[in-house]
């Protein structure tokens, strides 16, 4: 008899849309035939209405207990109110790496057919450390914090990351021109760091050039690792090369645990309508098997999302189809039901 892993996972269904697309996701992963239990936790809007709190003690408990955590997105005020609980969980578990794959999927048109590029983003330093004083009314000293300990590690990883995974190329992005000290160390610890990974082709590029660079021809770059808010704004970029925010995924690891997630945030526009598309977290899911040894089931749920965008007859409007997600759903666990 087969004897199947049996995983404990915490789950934060999020605000927004995030309980339609999470539901479709846990069903899409059991019709995989992965064991999962699922041990359900709040953050943000809704946790912060049941326990006056965004991040409650519980769900804080939940992933340093299980380690691992597939979390849909959160809304955040804009300008006001509380502070991002995205920022305050990478922070908590000292997710150092933001993983964001850009790939082009089947039949999603745009207008490149050979992006692979993979960012590596800083994810704890930089203006996230979130060091911000008012000087006066009319002047606010914001802090860029980038430590050699931080870019060390960032930079390991993303060499690490091009050697697991067969790729051949790793680039440093800054602006060192104008950020001499901070950028600076950022490269230069770069450049150290490369001195171990004799194999992989390295190569330097500001932000600036990079963005132009990247909607002209994409196809030239590999691994990119950066500091935060390049890395924040240049994967999005990179989203939308291969369709959009609805699409694209991505991993907060650390070295203990990791929190995975869509690149998209809540979208309150179309709540509750039943027409999100699921795929970015149903991919960053695929990035969490992945991670966690389930190896085949995240390629056969790959494959099956690829049929279904092959075939375009149950794509949701984002992807200029009129199929709910619900539809959509289904329609890749008949796939794998194959
Ligand atoms: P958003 O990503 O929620 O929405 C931008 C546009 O993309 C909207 O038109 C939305 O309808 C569409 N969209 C996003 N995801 C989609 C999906 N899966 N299927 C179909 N269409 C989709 O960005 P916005 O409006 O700037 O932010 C809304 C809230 O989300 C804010 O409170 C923001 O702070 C939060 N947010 C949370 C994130 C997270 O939890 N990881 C990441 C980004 C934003």
């Amino acid at each position: 008899m087969e004897i199947l892993n049996l995983y404990n996972i915490t789950l934060i269904d999020g605000d927004g849309i995030g309980p339609e697309i999470t539901q479709a996701v846990v069903e899409i992963i059991e019709a995989a035939g992965v064991k999962i239990n699922w041990e359900k936790c709040l953050a943000g809007a809704r946790a912060y209405e049941k326990f006056s709190d965004t991040i409650p003690e519980e769900t804080i408990k939940s992933i340093e207990k299980n380690k691992i955590c597939l979390k849909a997105p959160i809304t955040t005020p804009i300008g006001t109110g509380f502070k991002s609980v995205n920022v305050a969980l990478r922070r908590h578990f000292d997710l150092y790496a933001n993983v964001r794959p850009s790939k082009n999927l089947p039949a999603v048109k745009t207008p490149f057919n050979d992006v692979d590029l993979v960012i590596i983003r800083e994810n704890t330093e930089d203006i996230y450390a979130g060091i911000e004083n008012k000087i006066d009314e009319n002047t606010i000293h914001g802090v860029k914090l980038i430590t050699r300990a931080g870019c060390e590690r960032i930079c390991e990883f993303a060499f690490e990351y091009a050697l697991k995974n067969n790729r051949s190329k790793v680039g440093v992005v800054t602006k060192a021109n104008i950020s001499k000290l901070a950028d600076g160390m950022f490269l230069n610890t770069f450049r150290e760091v490369s001195k171990k990974y004799n194999n992989i082709e390295t190569h330097e590029i500001l932000v600036d050039n990079l963005c132009m660079q990247l909607v002209q021809k994409p196809s030239q770059f590999d691994v990119l690792v950066m500091p935060n808010l390049y890395g924040d704004i240049v994967s999005d970029l990179c989203a939308g090369l291969i369709g959009g925010l609805g699409v694209a995924q991505s991993a907060n690891i650390g070295k203990s645990c990791a929190i995975f997630e869509a690149v998209h945030g809540s979208a309150p526009d179309i709540a509750g309508l039943g027409i999100a598309n699921p795929t970015g977290l149903l991919r960053s899911a695929c990035m969490m098997l992945n991670y966690i040894g389930e190896i085949e089931a995240g390629k056969n749920i790959e494959k099956a999302l690829f049929e279904v965008l092959q075939e375009g007859k149950a794509l949701t409007k984002d992807l200029g189809g009129n199929a709910t997600s619900e539809e959509f759903k289904k329609e890749i666990i008949k796939k794998l039901a194959k």
